[in-house]
């Protein structure tokens, strides 16, 4: 190969690289941070609350997470609400829906959107890694579009899914979707590397693989293994019945319940 091919090949690797090393300078608290800057643009409110997304229903994974056990009645409780798509999707169905979102716009055009639909649900300002909840009041939890990912450090999954366990009714069921890439961080020199930054810039010492800046915007951990993912889901008090992958998508499903 042409030398001069080569060296620009090699910038253009290096500046990937460098792009990577973004989520290791930050903590679990600026991930968040960050991530909520990028939400709070008015073009996100609006593309989250555009009536043909709206209108959409669940996406087809989401139809076939619901699909194992369909949700019929009792209280739902949604994390990430965005625009309201499935606030609205459920309370039409006759679901107790009580929604969050960390963004104040997001919640207002939810609110808005809910009214317009005519249905009914509460829908309230909440951060999902330090929620405030109910005990034992609800019957399903929906997390979808991956957003179980979007919480940086396993830790302060562990600590949502205790959190969410405890506002959960004995054999209540949580529907969770999150982001699935075994390929990702498979170089080992690249992961040390990216450790090794997370310590000199006194960053983020809890660097896990398969964290990313999802298109540069938002936090996402990418789970690789399926096992860490079973001790994740029962640290937090959880039983899983079901993982669906896909492949694909990168994005994967799991359904969870809480034991008697
Ligand atoms: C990908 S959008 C999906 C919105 C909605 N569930 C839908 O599918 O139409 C993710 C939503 O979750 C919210 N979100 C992201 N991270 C969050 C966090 N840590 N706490 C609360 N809300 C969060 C964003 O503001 C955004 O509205």
């Amino acid at each position: 190969m042409n030398l001069r091919i080569l060296f620009a090949r090699v910038l253009i690797k290096l500046g990937h690289f460098v792009q990577e090393l973004a989520v290791t300078v930050m903590r679990s608290n600026d991930l968040i941070e960050f991530s909520r800057v990028s939400y709070s643009k008015a073009k996100e409110v609006k593309a989250w609350g555009a009536k043909q997304w709206l209108e959409s229903g669940l996406t087809p994974e989401e139809a076939d997470l619901e699909k194992e056990f369909p949700i019929k009645n009792g209280k739902l409780f949604l994390l990430g609400v965005g625009g309201g798509r499935e606030a609205i999707f459920f309370a039409k169905k006759g679901i107790d829906v009580t929604a969050v979102d960390f963004i104040p716009d997001m919640v207002e055009e939810a609110r808005k959107n809910i009214e317009l639909y005519g249905v009914h649900a509460r829908v309230l300002v909440q951060e999902i890694s330090s929620l405030t909840l109910p005990d034992a009041c609800y019957d399903f939890v929906w997390i979808s579009m991956g957003l179980y990912s979007a919480v940086p450090t396993k830790k302060k999954r562990v600590k949502m899914l205790k959190n969410l366990w405890k506002s959960l009714k004995p054999e209540a069921l949580m529907f969770c979707q999150f982001h699935w890439d075994p390929q990702k961080g498979l170089s080992s020199k690249a992961e040390f590397a990216k450790k090794l930054f997370a310590i000199l810039t006194l960053g983020n010492f809890w660097y896990e693989r398969g964290d990313m800046l999802w298109g540069n915007s938002e936090f996402l951990h990418a789970f690789t293994s399926e096992d860490k993912l079973r001790s994740e889901f029962e640290t937090g008090g959880f039983k899983v019945i079901s993982i669906h992958f896909n492949e694909k998508t990168r994005r994967a499903g799991a359904i969870l319940q809480k034991p008697e």
